[in-house]
């Protein structure tokens, strides 16, 4: 098994990434940290505190670094394949910083902008609207400058571009993926080919990497903190306890009437959910 395939490495991602080869991973998940700058700024939030690392650095520097770290991962993504970077907006003394601000000096093509409404969100504050809603940028390397290249199969294409769950809280990571969130784009983006490698840069409890064991595929997980990583690793190998968690997503890929048949039987419901539409 090559060396960096299915394992955890401790260390700073952009240290480790430099030593994977080019055109190596099928496609990549992560949630970076947000550099929130560990401020209790909100009316019912606790600051996000992470092990071993302070989330606090100067804006610009913070932004050069995602995109030396992503322009890294182009790298070592194969052509045609996809990396989903999920952040969110910020504000630094009333101006806002929006994760396009440094997207666009990357290498990657980006493809769309997914809206994950979380329904909650710690930072309520009176001088704007409460802000429960996340993004997912979909980036994608393409192949001879191709830049729409394979298609989704129908069966995911119905997701809409709103992904609508409340975050993880039965973790002790403080800021955890839920485990549907990267079993949905795996199960979109990844065939059956378990020879495929998952990356996430930024692993945390390791949510990424038990997506890709539960549906067969190898994975690779950075993370500077050890304690992360030894729950991360408990976790994976602990995978099947999870199970349940991967069948209610594959139910929403799972087309039981089409939308022409429900359209004749009356039954369309212009209402967007989750798993409730289909097109074809
Ligand atoms: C938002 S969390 C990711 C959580 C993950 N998605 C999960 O499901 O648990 C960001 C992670 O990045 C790690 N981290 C922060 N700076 C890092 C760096 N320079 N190199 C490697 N990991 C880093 C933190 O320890 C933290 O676990």
């Amino acid at each position: 098994m090559p060396k960096f395939i299915n394992k955890l490495h401790l260390g700073d991602t952009l240290e480790i990434l430099k030593k994977i080869p080019s055109n190596y991973i099928d496609l990549g998940i992560t949630s970076p940290p947000y550099n929130k700058k560990e401020k209790n700024n909100g009316w019912l939030v606790d600051k996000v505190i992470y092990d071993k690392f302070k989330d606090t650095l100067p804006e610009k520097k913070y932004q050069q670094n995602q995109i030396k770290v992503l322009n890294e991962i182009y790298r070592i993504t194969k052509n045609g394949g996809s990396f989903f970077y999920n952040h969110k907006l910020r504000w630094e003394k009333g101006n806002m910083l929006h994760p396009m601000d440094w997207l666009r000096s990357t290498k990657w093509h980006i493809r769309q902008e997914i809206i994950w409404d979380r329904t909650i969100a710690g930072n309520i504050r009176g001088w704007r609207f409460w802000q429960v809603e996340e993004r997912i940028y979909w980036l994608y390397k393409p192949i001879d400058n191709n830049k729409i290249g394979k298609e989704l199969a129908s069966k995911d294409a119905k997701m809409t571009s709103i992904w609508r769950n409340p975050p993880e809280n039965k973790n002790p990571h403080p800021a955890p993926f839920p485990l549907w969130l990267p079993i949905r784009i795996i199960l979109s983006m990844l065939k059956e080919d378990s020879a495929s490698v998952v990356l996430d840069p930024y692993v945390g409890s390791g949510t990424t990497c038990v997506a890709a064991k539960l549906l067969g595929f190898n994975y690779i997980g950075i993370d500077v903190s050890k304690n992360y990583i030894k729950y991360a690793q408990d976790r994976i190998a602990n995978a099947a306890n999870e199970q349940s968690k991967l069948n209610k997503e594959k139910e929403l890929h799972t087309v039981h009437k089409t939308f022409k048949q429900r359209k004749i039987n009356g039954e369309h419901k212009p209402k967007h959910t989750n798993g409730d539409l289909f097109y074809e």
